[in-house]
């Protein structure tokens, strides 16, 4: 199976537009590399791809990868999309996506219902194209292709989304994929607030985790005087701290960890921050735009 990362960054991308942050400065002023919104690609042939989110920078991301391009007759390698939630950061591409001439949508019953009766999105959506939506139900395994497998997992959080439709279970989850001929398990888990039981039971042992990198610590929104809430707060596991993702991941015997949907505020985007060489020396990578996993 192979994994390309379209996006890295958290909603707003980086540097964002009006964001004067240090990291936003140094992205601006060349020192740091820029990156989209937080998506990736997977396909297990090369020929069909799956999208898990489709971000407002969607129609860059496809342009920047030959894979996803079209054939000459308007048809294309994009299968489907599969949602992990209804953030607008996971959802507004579903938009641009509209020339479609149909698009198979893999969500929960919760995101759905988000994204009809929350932020409307899906039934402007269905007044430009064909839409087949397809149910996720957590636990349940999922035949995406022929040798693609996938099963999502519940991903328990308090934050709420500001257009929620009020339905609590499966309003995120997060995607155990697997290639059945090469056996190779991949999770993508861009949203997590804290790493449960029931988790770690989801991660563990995986060739590749692909998880959420938004704070390098807990306070760092507050710090900066960007917002009132900690990252915890947010949704967001921080990288360090006692708690922190990288004190826990280690025990989880993951092949390869990669953070993705970094905040553009984390320093870890920089890479020549003290931050950035603590995540290399635990032998974790931060993902960039482009970034391709083989598993
Ligand atoms: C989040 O996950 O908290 C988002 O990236 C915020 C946003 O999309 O604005
Ligand atoms: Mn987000
Ligand atoms: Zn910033």
């Amino acid at each position: 199976m192979l994994l390309r990362v379209l996006g890295s960054a958290a909603g707003g991308g980086s540097p964002q537009w009006n964001c004067g942050c240090p990291v936003c400065a140094a992205v601006r002023s060349g020192v740091g590399l820029a990156r989209t919104q937080s998506s990736v690609a997977v396909s297990t042939d090369h020929r069909r791809w799956f999208l898990i989110n489709a971000s407002p920078d969607v129609r860059t991301q496809i342009n920047a990868f030959s894979g996803l391009h079209p054939h000459d007759d308007r048809t294309t390698p994009l299968e489907a999309v599969l949602l992990t939630d209804a953030e607008l950061d996971h959802t507004l591409g579903l938009l641009l996506l509209r020339e479609a001439r149909a698009l198979r949508l893999y969500a929960t019953p919760a995101v759905r219902e988000t994204l009809c009766v929350g932020s409307g999105i899906l039934r402007t959506l269905e007044r430009y194209c064909p839409v087949e939506w397809r149910a996720v139900s957590p636990g349940a395994d999922l035949a995406l292709a022929d040798g693609l497998s996938c099963r999502a997992f519940d991903v328990p959080t308090t934050k709420r989304d500001r257009f929620g439709a009020g339905v609590d279970h499966g309003r995120v989850v997060g995607y155990r994929l697997t290639d059945e001929r090469s056996g190779g398990t991949l999770v993508y888990l861009p949203g997590v607030q804290s790493l449960t039981p029931a988790l770690r039971v989801e991660i563990k042992g995986c060739a590749c985790l692909l998880i959420d990198g938004t704070c390098w610590s807990d306070d760092e929104l507050v710090r900066l005087g960007l917002a009132g809430k900690t990252s915890r707060e947010m949704g967001h596991l921080p990288i360090d701290g006692p708690d922190g993702s990288l004190a826990q991941l280690p025990s989880l015997g993951v092949g390869r960890t990669i953070f993705v949907h970094m905040n553009n505020t984390n320093p870890v985007l920089l890479e020549d921050a003290p931050e950035r060489r603590t995540v290399e020396d635990s032998g974790m990578e931060v993902a960039m735009d482009g970034l391709e996993v083989q598993v």
